[in-house]
């Protein structure tokens, strides 16, 4: 590698693992590919990095234990439990003034960071998606197996549930969503099942609608595609990881670098495609020359995913899809 390699986290916070096979791990979450994380991630180990899905911090405490002392992550997000578990774990990092949490959306990173006057970074991380606690902790109405009120916001302070797309939106757009944001081929009649069966109360009354509308052999994927669905409307996901990637491009500095971990393919790829040509259209814009016109250098060709052993003892990860990019100077800065 052509930049310092972080020095191998101590693990300080080891303890803390319910699993000795998963660094980093709490009972709130357990950080996927972490050691993969820091090794793409880390270019100067005095540098700023920002962790823009904190969840329980787990990628954050392996990043302050790999950075030098002067090192200083920023953790962002948008959910005051994962926020509040995160401060708690780095107290003693907040303490020495090394790290930092902020509440707030990823998609508005550059306005985030421009209020604690941070316009340059050395890296940014996406962990997207959801944190096991948010999936465990029934009340949150993201998971079909425990009866909860449809809500499904990972920030509670405002903005429209799940309820709200389940019980008022038209058969038209439900089933649009559900093929769009779950790649569910019987959308149709799910959306169909679900307006016959309004008022649709909970979670777990959901889970029955859907049952009821597809072949019992097809349950399981159907009841995952259309949480998902509803998840990605609630949460604006897409949109949000969108503006999220284009805040990459104006706010690292030439050589820094962007980690992104996906977990499913309409994530996965508007990731690639924004590393490869630079722009969330994915078209390639080429100079009289022929040469590709984009801020970015892909650094995996392939995803990166975690080994069986990371599987074996955190299921969650099974799908997740690590991509690295690395920011290149803008070509008029070759005239400065
Ligand atoms: C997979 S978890 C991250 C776990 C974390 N890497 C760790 O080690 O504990 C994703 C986190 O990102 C947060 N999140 C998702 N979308 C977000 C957004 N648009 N803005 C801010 N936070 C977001 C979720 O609330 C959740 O806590």
């Amino acid at each position: 590698m052509e930049h310092d390699e972080p020095s191998r986290p101590r693990d300080a916070r080891a303890s803390e693992a319910p699993d000795q096979g998963l660094p980093y791990a709490t009972a709130f979450h357990a950080p996927v590919l972490c050691l993969a994380v820091l090794e793409a991630l880390v270019t100067d180990r005095a540098g700023l990095y920002v962790d823009a899905t904190l969840g329980g911090g787990g990628h954050s405490a392996a990043l302050l234990d790999a950075l030098a002392l002067e090192g200083r992550v920023v953790g962002i997000d948008q959910d005051a439990e994962a926020l509040a578990a995160a401060a708690a774990r780095l107290a003693p990092e907040i303490e020495q003034d090394r790290f930092r949490a902020l509440h707030g959306n990823f998609g508005d990173l550059e306005r985030l960071l421009a209020a604690i006057d941070i316009t340059e970074i050395d890296g940014l991380l996406l962990d997207l998606g959801i944190s096991s606690h948010q999936i465990d902790e029934a009340t949150r109405g993201f998971s079909h197996r425990a009866e909860a009120r449809l809500d499904m916001r990972m920030d509670t302070r405002g903005g429209v549930t799940a309820d709200e797309v389940v019980n008022r939106w038209s058969v038209a757009d439900l089933r649009r969503a559900l093929r769009e944001f779950g790649e569910e081929p019987r959308a149709g009649r799910i959306a169909q099942a679900i307006v016959a069966a309004r008022p649709v109360e909970t979670t777990t009354h959901l889970a029955d609608v859907v049952r009821s509308a597809v072949p019992t052999r097809g349950e399981a994927k159907a009841l995952a595609r259309v949480f998902q669905a509803l998840r990605i409307v609630v949460n604006a996901e897409l949109e949000r990881l969108e503006q999220a990637l284009a805040a990459g491009t104006n706010l690292l500095r030439p050589g820094g670098r962007m980690a992104v971990i996906s977990y499913h393919s309409l994530e996965d790829r508007r990731v690639k495609r924004y590393f490869r040509y630079g722009n969330l259209e994915g078209e390639p814009v080429r100079d009289f020359y022929g040469n590709l016109l984009t801020p970015w250098r892909p650094l995996t060709r392939k995803p990166i995913v975690p080994d069986a052993a990371e599987v074996v003892a955190n299921p969650r990860a099974r799908s997740a899809r690590l991509r690295i990019a690395e920011r290149l100077p803008d070509s008029n800065d070759d005239f400065d």
